[in-house]
């Protein structure tokens, strides 16, 4: 990963924005991703991250922190919160602007035990394909502690399959159709491609349902998002 989504951060944070981050999927042409954005403040989040941030509660890991948005409400809420993010820049950044425990990791490494876990911004992305969401959900299970809670949300995005005359073209033998290869592009300089997943609800559930989460739909959003809340089952 050459983290040219760190260095557009790190870029912004220092005075130096020029550009948006451009990205692309197997099924969608380019699009920007506005920087301002991922550095948006509580008043200009959707409103499911407002409901997930007024959720939180106890210790809070925020799994994929980007510029350490979400963490900075919460910590100057007086919530204990550590950060984690692949990306160095994104670390750096959210360490610059005051994020306290702020580390670069993958969730897959993280060992503690926390109140509330949070993953926002399409936070099922993180799980890459429909096959590793079993893995995702077990691991991030073993981190919560007795009542405690993840906070994730995603779309369905089956809407980016409809035709004009409100056809579907989903291949029902590839993939899961949420599974999506993603492309992004910096200053003229492309990432390594990822795929990255949206999850629908039903989905989600079923996959809590096998390793003993309960899936909750907490909130909708106003294009086919949600927010889900995860327990561990009885
Ligand atoms: C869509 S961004 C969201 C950033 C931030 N949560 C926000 O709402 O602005 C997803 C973030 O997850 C990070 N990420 C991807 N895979 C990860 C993993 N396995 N563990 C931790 N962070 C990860 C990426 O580097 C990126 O910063």
């Amino acid at each position: 990963m050459k983290d040219l989504f760190g260095q557009a951060l790190l870029d912004y944070q220092n005075n130096n924005y020029t550009e948006d981050i451009i990205t692309s999927t197997n099924i969608s042409d380019e699009d920007t991703l506005p920087l301002p954005y991922l550095f948006r403040d509580y008043k200009d989040m959707p409103k499911l991250e407002q409901k997930a941030l007024n959720l939180a509660q106890g210790s809070v890991l925020d799994v994929g922190c980007g510029a350490g948005g979400h963490s900075l409400y919460l910590q100057n809420k007086g919530l204990f919160v550590k950060s984690i993010d692949i990306s160095e820049g994104a670390i750096s950044v959210s360490k610059i602007r005051g994020v306290n425990h702020a580390y670069t990791a993958s969730i897959l490494d993280e060992t503690e035990q926390f109140d509330t876990i949070l993953l926002l911004m399409n936070g099922t992305g993180i799980f890459q394909k429909l096959s590793y969401v079993t893995k995702y959900l077990t691991h991030l299970k073993s981190l919560l502690k007795t009542n405690g809670q993840i906070l994730i949300d995603s779309s369905d995005i089956q809407y980016m399959y409809e035709d004009e005359d409100g056809g579907l073209w989903i291949d029902t033998n590839a993939n899961y159709y949420g599974e999506l290869d993603y492309y992004l592009s910096y200053k003229g300089e492309k990432e390594t491609p990822l795929t990255w997943l949206y999850l629908d609800f039903e989905t989600l559930k079923t996959a809590c349902l096998t390793v003993g989460l309960h899936c909750e739909n907490i909130q909708e959003g106003d294009h086919f998002d949600y927010l889900a809340k995860l327990t561990i089952s009885e």
